[in-house]
């Protein structure tokens, strides 16, 4: 119930943000802290395709992973207007040769080009989407999870929990609802390290990632 309510403020935020230049600004700021701290903690760069779970009417995670790194993103939605509103943003920007909006679950996502994968503190139900994209991707990729602060808990899905006890760990600053992200990377036993490049299943695959 509280979960739909911060889901529901979130996105009439986000959709005054996609019309309003000053309330984009304002709420971009909010994100960018956090987002540079996790493009630094996955080590994203150029040569990663990254995918972002519910990226809501004003995608800022994604926009701003590919502004710092150059990446190409993947933003996916299960709510059709948001999706909308976000080809609408995103085709305004001009960046809609490297950025792309998907209506979907995420769970029901095809992972498997993926090297980073996101996860917004808001996706629902958080274990089965957590559980279905770590089952699905390919080994040493990173999903990136979001964690909401201990007085945020009640508003969100999930808690973090036992996942993410022995995971590399970003700290965002107080005023955040997100106290932290996580770094998971997917074990397997058929990869090789080698400084920041790595070989999956004869694929080269690139991370500056502890794995
Ligand atoms: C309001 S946004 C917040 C994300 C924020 N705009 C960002 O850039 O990080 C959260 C979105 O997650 C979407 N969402 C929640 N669970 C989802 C799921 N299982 N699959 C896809 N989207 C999901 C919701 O529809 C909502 O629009």
């Amino acid at each position: 119930m509280m979960t739909n309510a911060m889901v529901a403020v979130t996105r009439k935020i986000e959709y005054l943000a996609s019309r309003n230049k000053l309330i984009y600004g304002i709420s971009a700021l909010y994100y960018r802290s956090i987002v540079e701290n996790e493009v630094k903690l996955a080590g994203i760069t150029p040569a990663d395709q990254v995918l972002c779970i519910g990226g809501g009417p004003c995608p800022f995670t994604g926009i701003l992973i590919h502004r710092l790194t150059g990446a190409r993103v993947t933003i996916v939605d299960n709510d059709y207007n948001c999706v909308l509103c976000a080809r609408h943003l995103i085709a305004g920007l001009g960046l809609d040769q490297h950025l792309k909006v998907i209506y979907a679950d995420g769970k029901d996502i095809e992972v498997d080009c993926y090297s980073v994968i996101h996860l917004a503190l808001q996706v629902a139900p958080f274990e089965e989407v957590f559980m279905e994209l770590e089952r699905k991707c390919r080994q040493g990729t990173r999903l990136l999870v979001r964690l909401p602060k201990k007085t945020a808990r009640p508003f969100y899905s999930h808690e973090g929990g036992v996942f993410f006890s022995d995971c590399r760990y970003a700290v965002h600053g107080k005023s955040k609802n997100v106290a932290g992200t996580a770094l998971y990377i997917k074990a397997g036993s058929n990869y090789e390290k080698s400084g920041s490049v790595y070989n999956v299943d004869n694929r080269t695959c690139y991370s500056h990632a502890a794995v």
